[in-house]
């Protein structure tokens, strides 16, 4: 799994739910974090050198990008790269626009995925006629990061992003919302309590874990009855312990491994 970030541990709780016995190695570009605000230009190349690195060190079976800004970016770049199966991440426009009432749904991300032509002609595809409101919240990523490392997170830090969902012309009719970044599951409760009403709060963390799954018959791999292990993978040494603290759900077996894209940093 790849992210720049924690995020992908909200795609890990999936995978390990469904399937308990993977070894799951998290591969963190915590030495680039975070990729919201940076060009598609230092991006493309850095996501499939570091990504690549990371397969290339701990010979997994799949890679799962667990990051919409590099899915919506580099998937078709780590294809052309890798051997193995490259499962990435799609912002959940199609089931948002199928559960909405409304017919208005929004959808929060990173700068990057908001404006990235990807996003755009998913929308144009499979909105089905929903009116989207595009709602970037990078302060979200780290709100999120700060989360697992056991800090609170308050209303008022969540309240502007509340107003860009909610206080817009047509926010009155949101009645879904996607989390079109890895990072903004692992804040679903605190957004949903400072909603001013209750909305289905939407990600694809479950069909990610339904993907690898079809992928494991695929390629007829057996899973161990025990559960899985963690490792980690990083390319920066700064904030280790962060890491280990962020990552502690998923038993690490490891020390966090420093894996420098070649060529970078
Ligand atoms: N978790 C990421 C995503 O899904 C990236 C967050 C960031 O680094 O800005 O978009």
């Amino acid at each position: 799994m790849f992210d720049s970030g924690v995020g992908a541990i909200s795609i890990a709780r999936e995978i390990r739910q469904l399937l308990p016995g993977l070894t799951l190695h998290f591969g963190v570009d915590n030495g680039f974090f975070p990729y919201g605000d940076k060009s598609e230009q230092e991006l493309r190349p850095r996501i499939v050198t570091c990504a690549t690195a990371m397969m290339a060190r701990c010979r997994a079976d799949i890679l799962v990008v667990g990051c919409n800004t590099a899915s919506t970016l580099a998937l078709p770049a780590l294809r052309e790269r890798l051997q193995q199966p490259v499962v990435g991440v799609v912002p959940a426009v199609k089931p948002a626009a199928a559960a909405s009432r409304t017919g208005t749904i929004a959808l929060i991300a990173t700068e990057g995925t908001v404006n990235r032509h990807y996003t755009r002609d998913l929308i144009a595809e499979f909105a089905n006629g929903a009116n989207v409101i595009n709602v970037p919240a990078p302060e979200l990523v780290r709100l999120a990061e700060a989360k697992l490392r056991g800090e609170p997170v308050t209303e008022s830090q969540l309240a502007p992003v509340i107003a860009r969902i909610f206080d817009v012309p047509g926010g009155q009719r949101v009645d879904t919302a996607v989390l079109a970044c890895t990072h903004f599951p692992l804040l679903r409760e605190e957004l949903a309590r400072c909603a001013p009403r209750p909305v289905e709060w939407l990600d694809s963390g479950a069909a990610i874990a339904r993907r690898v799954q079809w992928w494991l018959q695929e390629l007829q791999l057996v899973l161990p009855d025990l559960p899985g292990p963690g490792k980690l993978m990083c390319t920066s040494a700064d904030g280790h312990e962060r890491l280990r603290t962020a990552f502690r759900e998923f038993a690490f077996e490891n020390n966090p491994e420093v894996v420098s894209p070649a060529g970078k940093d």
